[in-house]
């Protein structure tokens, strides 16, 4: 099954949104596979967000992600990475539709709350770079009976 890494922001956890940001990914039937709360180094935060390396928001973002602690996962299911994104909403909150995690609670590019790998490729680098493989498990979710079609 396919996973996906999850990180609510400093953002959400200022205000108060972990368990909202969970409980919406647990009701879509994902399974948490990993878990915690880190404060994130300068070194984490630029490896994480490499790819943004130069861009003007760059240095404003690492100052944000490195802010207050943040609280990062992993998320296993059916096309998780698609399904995550989905969930999200586009990167602006502003301009996020309603019924998205984003277009609910977030009113800002830089400030919106979650992250949520964009590729499986991706979901595979910021796995490894945010979790020893002994704190990925492996356990059987009994709803997934219910959640899958498997013929
Ligand atoms: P992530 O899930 O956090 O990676 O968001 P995303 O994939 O929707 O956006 P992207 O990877 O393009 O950008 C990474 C993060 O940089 C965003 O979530 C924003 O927090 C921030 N960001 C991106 N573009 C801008 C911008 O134009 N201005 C500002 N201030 N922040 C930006
Ligand atoms: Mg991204």
């Amino acid at each position: 099954m396919e996973r996906t890494f999850v990180m609510v922001k400093p953002d959400g956890v200022q205000r108060g949104l972990v368990g909202e940001i969970i409980a919406r990914l647990e009701r879509k039937g994902l399974k948490l596979v990993a878990l915690k709360m880190v404060r994130v180094s300068e070194e984490l935060a630029r490896r994480h967000y490499a790819a943004h390396e130069g861009k003007p928001f760059f240095p404003g973002l690492i100052r944000f992600i490195t802010s207050a602690p943040v609280v990062a996962m992993v998320w296993e299911g059916r096309e998780a990475v698609a399904v995550v994104r989905n969930l999200l909403g586009p990167t602006d909150g502003a301009k996020a539709a309603p019924g998205t995690i984003r277009g609910d609670l977030a009113n800002d590019i830089g400030f919106n709350l979650v992250h949520g790998s964009d590729s499986v490729e991706s979901a595979r680098r910021e796995i490894d770079l945010w979790f020893r493989q002994d704190e990925l498990l492996d356990w059987e979710n009994h709803r997934e009976a219910w959640l899958y079609d498997r013929g």
